[in-house]
């Protein structure tokens, strides 16, 4: 099973202030070098953290870049520019803190065949961000695409009581996705805690994730962060 991290929230953290600190691809660089085998990234249609430059950018140096992207013209053009090794289609609303849910393939399924085809012109691998929904892996199956990623949001968000039926949903979501022809990845909502149980799941090929490492990083790297800060203000003081 792969690990491709989703780096949106560092950008997120840039863009407080519109400057190149942090900077994204010396992140996506340590990222690699950690182990991660690719690096996701949204590029949201308010631009909300990652902007067109930064696709541009980690195209040149991300050996394994994921994009995922609703489909929105101004986004799909770019994404046609840059051909990321996979597109990850997903839906986006204006006011959501981050996806909410799996793209409905069924109510979408004209406009998705058209768009999987003109990404799949482009030599892009594409992917359908989708709930562990029978019908729903169906209708993706029918786009063209050649993969689901499924939505484990629900899965991480229910309580503990749930866990095993939402368990359930996603091992027979795979079960039937590879049994028609797709691969599949999962992502959403996963932690350190949740993340174990997944893996578990055979034949998932890649977990992306991205809120609770970027959040680990900071919790593991503050001490550090405060330590350097602190020597540098002691040692000013004794000048
Ligand atoms: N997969 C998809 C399609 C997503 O939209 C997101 C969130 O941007 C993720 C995975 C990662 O989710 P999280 O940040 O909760 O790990």
């Amino acid at each position: 099973m792969k690990l491709g991290v989703n780096i949106d929230h560092i950008a997120t953290l840039r863009e407080q202030r519109k400057e190149d600190d942090p900077n994204l691809l010396e992140a996506a660089k340590t990222v690699l070098s950690a182990g991660a085998d690719g690096i996701t990234i949204h590029l949201r249609e308010d631009r909300r953290h990652i902007q067109d430059t930064d696709v541009f950018t980690l195209r040149k140096h991300v050996p394994r870049l994921n994009l995922e992207m609703a489909m929105n013209e101004s986004v799909l053009s770019i994404a046609r520019q840059v051909t990321p090794d996979y597109a990850c289609l997903v839906p986006e609303k204006r006011q959501e803190l981050t996806t909410e849910g799996g793209l409905n393939t069924i109510s979408n399924i004209e406009q998705l065949k058209t768009v999987v085809k003109s990404l799949q012109n482009e030599k892009i691998i594409v992917s359908i961000f989708i709930d562990p929904d029978l019908l729903q892996i169906e209708a993706a199956k029918a786009s063209g695409a050649q993969y689901i990623e499924i939505h484990t949001g629900d899965y991480a968000n229910c309580p503990e009581s749930e866990k095993a039926i939402e368990l359930k949903r996603i091992a027979q979501a795979v079960v039937f996705a590879t049994s028609i022809g797709l691969k599949v990845n999962a992502g959403h909502g996963l932690n350190y805690h949740n993340v174990t149980a997944i893996t578990k799941i055979p034949n998932i090929e890649e977990l992306n994730i991205g809120h609770s490492i970027v959040s680990k990083a900071i919790q593991t790297g503050l001490s550090e962060a405060v330590t350097e800060m602190k020597r540098l203000v002691l040692a000013a003081a004794l000048c």
